[in-house]
């Protein structure tokens, strides 16, 4: 926790004259609930938490803070897993929570499109297309809580980007507001646009260190009208990548989820609440939690029964769902898992991907060390492997102390980074960088694509004032 300097009374005395009334908490009972994440790893204090009502209260507050030098954290849900959006700069921050700037603008059913405020939760805007028969595709645990604002902050990906893509893929425009305050209004929804650099892209996925996201219209499908879920046990993660072979063929574009789960993942998530049994009457290695939807005049069910009877070589046993409730009650046993991680307190987690082709053996190599190395240490992994990317946590025993939980978490990093190096993969295919993943990154980046990123940041941010010290180390400018 930082202390407020004495620098930043006076220039915290500029920001309450120049804000509207009500728009900036500094008392220490209201800005707690910004101090710290969903992980409960990282905690911060803000120097005052500002809540603007719109882009041009983003953009005065932008203008006084670049005035005054004052550093700047832009919050959405807090529910990102690299300790990106709690303050860190040692000088201290200003949290700009997004939180007031929740509105769905507009939704397109003929554009198929839609235009909301980067505070809308995630829920709210899918709820708003569904409301005119539509989907928004992006879909995760955590998207009750999070913003559209945070969610292309760190292209969030999640259950569905097999079918759909990533936040990237759609997102058609934004606004965003520099860190000087100017607005740069590319909020179109146009499907097609090549006039010169597609500036959007340099801020998805940029975890607030660009400009802070306002608004943002996205890509909208037609919501299907079948939708079957399927769980399988099989006996090795080979099969369940041989199954995802034979479900892409044979249910082509239809497939929307391809979940792998090792036995340790169902188990967590049983034992953590009574109303969860075993999904299978026997217990399997691994299991797949699939999903395939449509619309039109497609025999789903038949297309779904046909591809798993045809799928006997690997699977072992398994249930369709017989309506949505049977679904949605599968997919708690994911959700779950997820949440009963936490229960004991800290845990390391890891968001990765190899090429699909190697995940099999990333799994393979990746346990059998750490199974040598730790054997006390419950390691769940699971993840959406038809995108090539896992979640490979690590659970510490009960009881363990923290600084041995911090050995623990960094040599397990090690064997599974290690093994993704090795297979060629990605150290983070999802999460983002933040501050979490921010030594494994610079350890992996090649000079020069630190020197481009390193640019294209003082491009934005000339100052550094703007999420200092994720991504790309703080520097002195
Ligand atoms: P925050 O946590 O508030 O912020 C995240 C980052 O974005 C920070 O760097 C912050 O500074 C920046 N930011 C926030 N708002 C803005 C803005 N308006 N302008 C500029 N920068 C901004 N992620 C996946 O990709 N796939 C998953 O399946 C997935 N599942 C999850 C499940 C759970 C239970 C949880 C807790 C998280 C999960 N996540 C997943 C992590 C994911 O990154 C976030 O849930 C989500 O995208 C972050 O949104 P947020 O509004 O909570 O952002
Ligand atoms: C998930 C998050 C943690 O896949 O990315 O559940
Ligand atoms: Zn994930």
């Amino acid at each position: 926790m930082h202390a407020v300097l004495p620098l930043q009374e006076t220039a915290l005395a500029a920001l309450h004259a120049a804000m509207p009334a009500g728009m900036l908490l500094t008392e220490e009972a209201d800005v707690e609930r910004y101090s710290r994440d969903w992980t409960g790893d990282h905690h911060g204090r803000p120097v005052a938490v500002a809540r603007p009502r719109s882009v041009e209260e983003v953009s005065l507050l932008m203008r006084c803070c670049h005035e005054h030098r004052i550093h700047v954290v832009p919050q959405g849900g807090l529910t990102g897993l690299v300790g990106a959006a709690v303050p860190s700069y040692p000088g201290g921050e200003v949290v700009v929570s997004l939180e007031r700037m929740n509105k769905v603008r507009s939704v397109h059913a003929i554009d198929f499109a839609m235009v909301v405020e980067a505070g809308c939760i995630l829920e709210e805007a899918k709820r708003q297309a569904e409301a005119v028969d539509c989907i928004l595709p992006i879909t995760f645990g955590a998207q009750g809580s999070c913003r559209l604002g945070g969610n292309v902050a760190t292209n969030a990906g999640g259950f569905n980007v097999l079918r759909y893509g990533m936040t990237r893929d759609l997102v058609l425009g934004l606004e965003v507001v520099l860190t000087d305050g100017r607005i740069w209004n590319g909020l179109r929804t146009l499907r097609k646009d090549n006039r010169g650099y597609d500036l959007k892209q340099l801020f998805i996925g940029s975890e607030g260190t660009l400009g802070i996201i306002t608004a943002v219209s996205l890509k909208l499908f037609p919501r299907p009208t079948q939708i079957e879920t399927a769980l399988v046990g099989l006996d090795s993660v080979e099969d369940a990548m041989a199954l995802y072979a034979l479900a892409r063929r044979e249910c082509s574009d239809l497939l929307s989820a391809f979940e792998l789960i090792l036995r340790g993942g169902i188990e967590i998530a049983i034992n953590a609440r009574a109303d969860l049994e075993d999904p299978l009457s026997e217990v399997y290695p691994v299991y797949v939690l699939l999903e395939a939807s449509a619309g039109g005049r497609v025999d789903l069910r038949a297309l779904i029964e046909d591809f798993l009877a045809g799928a006997g070589q690997w699977v072992r046993d398994g249930v369709i769902a017989s309506n949505r409730t049977q679904g949605e009650r599968l997919w708690l046993l994911r959700e779950m898992m997820v949440e009963a991680q936490g229960r004991g307190g800290r845990y390391l987690r890891t968001d990765v991907s190899v090429p699909i082709s190697s995940i099999a053996a990333f799994v393979s190599d990746s346990l059998t060390a750490l199974a040598a190395a730790h054997p006390a240490a419950l390691v769940v992994t699971y993840g959406h492997v038809g995108d090539g990317n896992l979640h490979m946590n690590v659970v510490p025993p009960e009881g363990m102390a923290a600084s041995e939980m911090d050995r623990l978490f960094h040599a397990a990093e090690t064997i599974i980074f290690d093994a993704i190096d090795r297979h060629g993969g990605s150290i983070s295919a999802e999460h983002g960088i933040g501050r979490v993943k921010q030594r494994a990154y610079l350890d992996r980046a090649d000079p020069l694509t630190l020197e481009l990123a390193g640019r294209i940041k003082d491009a934005f941010d000339p100052l550094h004032l703007l999420s200092a010290g994720r991504i790309l180390p703080l520097r002195d400018v």
